[in-house]
């Protein structure tokens, strides 16, 4: 399966590729701040026809066209371009992210570095791997020597759930805290080293399912802010290289 997920994913990233730096209709969501271009649309369309084809009996759940029920132990979650806002202001910073379940739980993932051209991917029990290259957490255990990453979501302004007060905790306290605009891609930086942890609030289950599974088999830990193991549903993600987790933990009670 997980060579078929690559496969989607690559075919995904050409549309994305293709369409980078062109004109393409831009909609709002929620509002002004959240936006959908006619190549999430695009990237959604091949990445379900794919499936619809070759696992016809599996359930979907996809960010822009939501819900394909089946009766199946199987789900796919799907985002079709992960970092939109980014995608659609010119910075080369997006990613595909494809997760598959079974029976609730997350047995493959891979998210597609689109621009850098790098798969990053994993199954349950075998690693993760980026392009193919075994990756794994790093081994910083001081939260001073630390770079994190973390994001904003598109609702901060009307329910903030103290985003900016941690914001300022673990900036003061970490050597330096990155935003990168694509969950899938903070979660896969946090796989290969690049960065100690990350951590979010009000995520959805497309920006965490391949990630999550990710970062787990490159040796490093997913909860929510408290230490409790978490779901694709649970909308507050802390991931991290474990031996920081507990220092992040303190430093986002605020
Ligand atoms: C968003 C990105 C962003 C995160 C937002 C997500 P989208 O996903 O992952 O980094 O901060 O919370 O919603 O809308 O670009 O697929
Ligand atoms: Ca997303
Ligand atoms: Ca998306």
């Amino acid at each position: 399966m997980i060579k078929d997920i690559l496969e989607i994913s690559e075919i995904a990233g050409e549309i994305i590729r293709d369409g980078f730096g062109k004109n393409f209709q831009i909609e709002y969501k929620t509002n002004e701040k959240n936006l959908v271009t006619e190549i999430d649309k695009k990237s959604e369309k091949a990445i379900m026809d794919f499936i619809k084809k070759k696992y016809p009996a599996h359930a979907v759940l996809a960010e822009e066209s939501g819900e394909h029920k089946k009766d199946s132990e199987y789900l796919w979650v799907v985002d079709p371009l992960d970092g939109t806002t980014n995608f659609a202001h010119g910075l080369p910073i997006f990613s595909v992210s494809i997760g598959v379940m079974k029976k609730n739980e997350i047995i493959a993932g891979v998210v597609y570095d689109v621009m850098q051209n790098i798969f990053y991917s994993a199954e349950k029990g075998s690693g993760a791997f980026a392009n193919g290259k075994k990756i794994k957490v790093n081994g910083n255990d001081k939260l001073e020597l630390s770079v994190l990453v973390t994001g904003f979501p598109y609702n901060i302004a009307d329910a903030p759930d103290k985003a900016f007060p941690r914001f300022e905790s673990l900036t003061k306290k970490a050597r330096a805290v990155r935003r990168l605009g694509s969950a899938a891609i903070d979660f896969c930086y946090v796989a290969r080293g690049v960065f100690d942890g990350y951590w979010e609030v009000s995520l959805h289950p497309w920006d965490i399912c391949a990630g999550k599974l990710i970062v787990e088999e490159a040796g490093g830990l997913v909860t929510d802010f408290n230490g409790n193991a978490i779901n694709i549903f649970t909308p507050q993600i802390l991931a991290s290289n474990k031996k920081i987790h507990q220092q992040m933990i303190d430093g986002l009670k605020v």
